[in-house]
C-alpha cells in the first residue's frame, strides 16, 4: 500500500498565522507513516525570497518530498530556495529536505518540474504556473517532460500533480483561473495508461472529480477554505476560520482512495 500526503496552498507571507497553520499540517503529516509528501503550489504568498526561507524551514526531513509552484509563486525565487542543484552531487536535484530521483535544473525562469520515483510509483509534479498570471498552463517543455517521465517507466503506476485543476469545480472564483488548454494534458495522459490519478491544488477546498477518464483529486487549502456558491454569496468566498486540512491518497495497487483530513 502506498500513501501520499498531499498538502497545498500554504501561502507563507511572513505572518505568524500562516506559518503556524502550515507548520501544524506539515508536522502532522511528517508523523504519519506516509511514503511521500507532495506540496502542490502557492507555497509563498508573494513569491518573495524571505517567504521561501520560511517555507524551507518548515519542510519535513526524513521522508521523500516534492513540490511544484503555483500562481502565487515566483519561479526564480522558488528554485533558488527550495530546489537544490544537481551540481551539488549525486542524488540531489530535488527540494531541500530529501533528494528525489532526477534533477530539475533548467533556465532560471523556466518551469520547475520534478519527478519522485518511489518504490512502486512515479509521481510527476508539473509546473502549471505562468509568470505574471493567475491562470495556469502546461507549456511545451513541461508536456514533453511529462511524456518523457511517463515513457521511462510504463509499468509503474503514476500520479500526475500540478497546481491548477484542469476542469471547473463549481466555484467561479477559481474556475476562471483554472488550467488552460487541458486537452493537451489529456492527450499526454491518453498515451500512458499507468497513470492512476491527477492531483491538484489551487481551489483551497478538498474536491474529487474526474478528468480525462481519471480521478482528479484536489487538496484542501491550508491557508483558508474557499466555499462553493451554495454556501455563500460573499466574494471572494473565503472562510479563514475553518481548520487547515490535507488529502491522504491511499493506493492499494488497483484503486486510489482519498481521505480529506482537517488538522485541528
Ligand atoms: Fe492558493
Amino acid at each position: 500500500m502506498l500513501v501520499l500526503a498531499h498538502v497545498s496552498d500554504i501561502h507563507i507571507d511572513g505572518s505568524e498565522r500562516n506559518t503556524a497553520r502550515a507548520a501544524r499540517v506539515l508536522d502532522h503529516v511528517a508523523r504519519l507513516p506516509v511514503d511521500a509528501i507532495l506540496l502542490t503550489g502557492d507555497l509563498a504568498d508573494h513569491g518573495a525570497v524571505e517567504e521561501y526561507e520560511i517555507v524551507r524551514g518548515l519542510l519535513p526531513t526524513g521522508v521523500p518530498l516534492a513540490l511544484c509552484p503555483g500562481n502565487h509563486d515566483v519561479r526564480e525565487n522558488f528554485r533558488k530556495a527550495l530546489v537544490t542543484s544537481s551540481e551539488n552531487g549525486p542524488g540531489t536535484g530535488g527540494p531541500v529536505g530529501e533528494p528525489v530521483g532526477e534533477p530539475v535544473d533548467g533556465p532560471v525562469g523556466g518551469p520547475v518540474n520534478q519527478v519522485l520515483r518511489l518504490p512502486g510509483a512515479t509521481v510527476a509534479l508539473c509546473d502549471s504556473s505562468v509568470p505574471g498570471r493567475h491562470d495556469g498552463l502546461l507549456d511545451d517543455e513541461t508536456l514533453d517532460w511529462l511524456d518523457h517521465v511517463l515513457s521511462a517507466a510504463p509499468e509503474v503506476p503514476a500520479f500526475v500533480a500540478m497546481h491548477h485543476p484542469p476542469v471547473t469545480l463549481g466555484i467561479p472564483y477559481v474556475d476562471e483561473i483554472r488550467l488552460g488548454e487541458p486537452e493537451r494534458l489529456a492527450g499526454v495522459l491518453a498515451r500512458h495508461p499507468q497513470v492512476v490519478a491527477v492531483l491538484a491544488g489551487h481551489a483551497h477546498t478538498g474536491a474529487a472529480t474526474t478528468f480525462a477518464g481519471l480521478p482528479l483529486l484536489v487538496a484542501p487549502g491550508v491557508v483558508n477554505t474557499l466555499l462553493a456558491p451554495v454556501e455563500t454569496d460573499a466574494y471572494p468566498p473565503i472562510d479563514p476560520d475553518l481548520p487547515p486540512a490535507v488529502a491522504l491518497h491511499v493506493f492499494d495497487g488497483g484503486r486510489i482512495t482519498t481521505h480529506f483530513r482537517p488538522v485541528i
